[in-house]
């Protein structure tokens, strides 16, 4: 495990952008494992700002994002399909063929688990994956559990994930979809490097958590400290306590 200490959030954003630009320039037709949430807005900024000044291509890149809400639709603005869209794929010259999502409108929950763990695997796996973390140790939307989940499975929300992601929902967490498809924790596990991104003094104690404790699905973020090419980008405030 490998730590980035940065001074901010702006620094934070621009180190993980340079290894994200580096994979997308090594290897241009790499798949990316992407993540929403608030954490990494200012990375997918600069993404956008390298390809307008030329030095990114995406025409070659393959994505494949981590979750979805349930019964979300798509053109909803806080879909994740449309999270993404709005700050990286609109501005950037990937080809929409190459985007994949698990798709929340599809309420055959196991038919669509089963869909895009084939995608996964048609594409190869996932060279980089990006990640945020939730308060509760969450990945995805991997939550704490009593086991890891493998596959692409469906969730039920924890009630701190809800809290946290009203912010979106106008504060109004009945508006917050209690359910989401996510990515399983050994899709992540088998992406060839894993780059964790945190910020701000409310993730310290789960940085802290996740890294220097013991690895259990209970934080399910714990497991990637036996991954064998993870780096960790966070401000000094996520990285107070280790
Ligand atoms: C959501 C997403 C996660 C993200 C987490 C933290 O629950 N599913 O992928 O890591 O929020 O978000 P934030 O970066 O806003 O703290």
């Amino acid at each position: 495990m490998k730590i980035i200490r940065t001074k901010d959030y702006a620094d934070m954003s621009r180190k993980a952008a340079n290894i994200i630009s580096a994979q997308v320039i090594m290897k241009p037709d790499c798949v990316l494992g992407l993540a929403t949430g608030g954490t990494p807005v200012g990375i997918y900024e600069k993404l956008v700002e390298r390809y307008n000044e030329g030095d990114l291509d995406f025409s070659e890149v393959t994505s494949v994002n981590l979750d979805e809400y349930r019964g979300l639709p798509k053109e909803h603005p806080e879909s994740y399909w449309s999270f993404m869209h709005r700050n990286l794929f609109d501005h950037v010259n990937i080809d929409p063929a190459h985007i994949n999502l698990p798709d929340g409108t599809n309420m055959d929950a196991e038919a669509e688990c089963k869909r895009y763990d084939e995608v996964i695997r048609s594409v190869g796996g996932v060279d980089l994956q990006l990640l945020g973390i939730g308060h509760d140790g969450h990945i995805g939307f991997n939550e704490p559990h009593d086991a890891f989940d493998l596959g692409t499975h469906c969730v039920d929300l924890a009630q701190e994930t809800i809290e946290a992601n009203k912010r979106f929902f106008d504060g109004n967490v009945d508006l917050v979809p209690k359910q989401a498809y996510t990515m399983g924790i050994r899709t992540i596990m088998q992406a060839r490097k894993v780059l964790m991104v945190v910020n701000g003094a409310g993730k310290a104690e789960i940085v802290k958590k996740a890294f220097f404790g013991p690895v259990t699905p209970e934080v399910p973020a714990s497991i990637l400290q036996l991954h064998p090419d993870f780096i960790l980008v966070g401000d000094e405030e996520a990285l107070s306590l280790i």
